[in-house]
């Protein structure tokens, strides 16, 4: 009885050891438990979000020859300097149909242009930049801007142009029309953008090209205007592989 009482206290304690041997590695796994939550949490929204922009690896194993064609482009550049440039006029924030952006759909073409040709990139970015986060009072200001034929001033003043033979100009269309500070920018640089192949592009929410081939070539009378593109802004975000294609095809078109 006594035996069998010792044998029994043994196996307990031997147990007990055991089991603290595990409370010890559960103690550290507690919070390897949450990391591992927290691991599968961010794997799943991985997944989640692979699911929903299923194109965005597309893009990455599309994009390698792409990254090979900007790194020559940019030798050419350093050798020869690049006689194409893209300039364009983007917002980020709350954005019609797409929500709240941090990068706006035109940047994303204009980004794709520039991987196609390895072109220079001015941004006109709005001086004091004033422009609300809402996409209800930008509409607003937008509005009023335009029944006023005001010239926003931009930031930065663009680069010399004499060393660009086309220029790429693409913009979000507003209330049909180019945004005003586009207008600024063609009448500042009226004499720079003479003599060049201006090519015009818009992302929209319905309105396509708005007429900005026919009222480019008003601002700009002295330029050649190319065939324009138009890309609908909820594409730029969410079909990229597609307007990667369509932006690739209209560039071979020129
Ligand atoms: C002030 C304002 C006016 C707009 N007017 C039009 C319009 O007339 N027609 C249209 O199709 N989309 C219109 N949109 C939608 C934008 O053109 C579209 O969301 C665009 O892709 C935004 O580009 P971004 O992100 O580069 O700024 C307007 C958007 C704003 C903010």
């Amino acid at each position: 009885m006594k035996k069998s009482r010792k044998l029994s206290a043994i196996i307990l304690s031997m147990l007990m050891i055991f089991s603290l041997a595990g409370c010890g590695s559960s103690s550290g796994s507690t919070a390897d438990i949450g990391m591992e939550n927290k691991e599968s949490e961010s794997v799943s929204e991985q997944i989640d979000a692979g699911e929903s922009a299923e194109g965005s690896n597309d893009n990455v194993t599309q994009s390698e020859p792409d990254t090979q064609d900007t790194e020559s482009a940019a030798e050419d550049r350093t050798e020869s300097g690049s006689d194409i440039l893209v300039v364009y006029f983007s917002r980020t924030g709350e954005q019609y149909s797409v929500g709240v952006i941090d990068k706006g759909n035109t940047e994303i073409v204009a980004d794709m242009i520039i991987d196609e040709t390895g072109a220079d990139r001015f941004e006109i970015v709005p001086a004091d930049d004033y422009y609300p986060y809402t996409y209800a009072e930008l509409t607003d200001i937008a509005k009023q801007e335009q029944s006023e034929n005001a010239r926003p001033a931009y930031a930065e003043e663009a680069p010399n142009l004499s060393q660009y033979s086309t220029i790429y100009i693409g913009a979000p269309v507003w209330w049909g029309d180019w945004p005003m500070i586009c207008y600024t920018f063609f009448e500042n640089n009226a004499d720079g953008l003479a003599g060049k192949t201006l090519i015009p592009f818009s992302t929209h929410a319905g309105s396509g090209l708005s007429g900005f081939d026919n009222k480019l070539a008003a601002a700009c009378p002295n330029s050649t205007i190319g065939t324009g593109l138009a890309v609908s802004g909820s594409d730029a975000q969410n079909n990229q592989d597609s307007v990667r294609s369509t932006v690739h095809d209209w560039i071979l078109g020129q």
